[in-house]
């Protein structure tokens, strides 16, 4: 589209009246000034026989005089409107240019309405309240939650092991997750989805939050062993006995945190670092990230399943060997 076009179109806000209007003023001044600005239609007709440089011109006299004050009151009243052009240009264009983004925002969000209910909503819902996927393992009955993404930012708002809502969406859209039903939509990756596209779901997907988060259900955690609380939620990553499956072995967790059997103190320390490892999740660049269980477990839910971990410990020698020695900031308890 030529850029006259894109100027005059405006963006869809009131700007676009005293664009048009502005632009019409602008082009009627310039068709006034070829039609009778200076030097136009004056003097002896112009000859073709003449050589250029030998035909006849103004007078002297008339150069002086009305021709000087012709070229003069042009003069002017270029730079009047030009002094009233500009300032309202300069009035106008912030405006419009607003109007543009606020279109280009819209059309996101309707593009990506439609790719997110094509390619989404089958596992997170199709108002974005979470859902669930088959197991990737055929032999695994029990279906993989899906999170919703309605609340996505409120979730992540405070959290310890996302900086950037927006930029973990986008890893986790490009890249999927490894061994989890939630699969690389990115070309990059194998995907099928532009840059482009992905960005739209995301604007999407940023711009129906509700900002609620739902408490962990008291309830539901009632009488329920730590084995089983174990088998829900953490088996799918970890494997059952701690084997360990898209995440790491948790056989040996305490002892990677300094655990020596018989030692209670040791132990206590490597609770409270799993405990805070629940609380916040866990996210080491690159790797796939574990979501926190601040707001799915209650915390005596934690405890039964931290209880159901520490039963099946052995010791394997591999201290420190899969992740390395605690990080400072994972020996606080809470
Ligand atoms: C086959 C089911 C499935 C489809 C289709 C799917 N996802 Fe997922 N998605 C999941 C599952 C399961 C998880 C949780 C993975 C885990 O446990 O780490 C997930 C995780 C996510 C997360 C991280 C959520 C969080 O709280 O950390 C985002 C963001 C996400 N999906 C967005 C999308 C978008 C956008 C699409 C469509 C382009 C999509 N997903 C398509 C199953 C799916
Ligand atoms: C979606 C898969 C997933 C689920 C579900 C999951 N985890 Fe994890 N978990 C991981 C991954 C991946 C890591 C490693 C993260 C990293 O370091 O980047 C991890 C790390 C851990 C760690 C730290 C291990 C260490 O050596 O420091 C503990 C403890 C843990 N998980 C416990 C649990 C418990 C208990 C549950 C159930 C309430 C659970 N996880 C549910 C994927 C998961």
């Amino acid at each position: 589209m030529p850029d006259i076009l894109l100027l005059v179109e405006g963006g869809g806000s009131g700007a676009s009246v005293p664009m048009i209007i502005l632009v019409v003023a602008l082009v009627g001044f310039g068709v006034a000034y070829f039609l009778v600005g200076p030097g136009r239609r004056q003097g002896p007709k112009r000859n073709a026989d003449i050589p250029l440089a030998m035909r006849p011109y103004h007078s002297d006299e008339e150069l002086e005089t009305t021709g000087m004050e012709r070229a003069m009151s042009w003069g002017v009243a270029l730079a009047v409107f030009a002094s009233l052009f500009l300032p309202l240009y300069w009035l106008i264009e912030p405006n419009r240019m607003e109007g543009r983004i606020d279109d280009f925002y819209q059309q996101d969000v309707a593009d990506g309405r439609v790719e997110y209910q094509n390619a989404c909503a089958s596992c997170h819902g199709v108002d974005l309240g979470g859902g669930s996927a088959p197991h990737p393992d055929p032999d695994i009955d029990t279906p993989w939650p899906a999170p919703a993404l309605d609340n996505i930012v409120a979730r992540y708002e405070e959290s310890e092991i996302v900086e950037d809502v927006r930029e973990y969406i986008e890893l986790t859209l490009v890249h999927g997750r490894d061994g989890t039903p939630m699969q690389a939509f990115g070309v990059a990756s194998g995907g099928v989805y532009s840059d482009q596209q992905l960005d739209a779901i995301i604007t999407y997907i940023l711009s129906v939050q509700t900002g609620e988060v739902p408490e962990p259900d008291a309830q539901a955690f009632v009488g329920r062993s730590g084995d089983d609380l174990y088998a829900n939620h953490c088996v799918r990553c970890h494997d059952v006995g701690g084997k360990g499956r898209v995440g790491p072995q948790l056989i040996n967790v305490f002892e990677r945190y300094g655990w020596e059997p018989g030692d209670e103190e040791s132990a206590q320390v490597a609770r409270d670092v799993i405990k805070h490892v629940l609380n916040n999740g866990r996210n080491v660049p690159g790797e796939a990230p574990m979501q926190a269980f601040d707001q799915i477990l209650t915390p005596e839910a934690m405890d039964e399943i931290i209880d159901h971990i520490e039963g099946f410990q052995e010791l394997t020698g591999e201290r420190f060997a899969q992740i390395g020695p605690p990080r400072a900031d994972e020996n606080g308890s809470d």
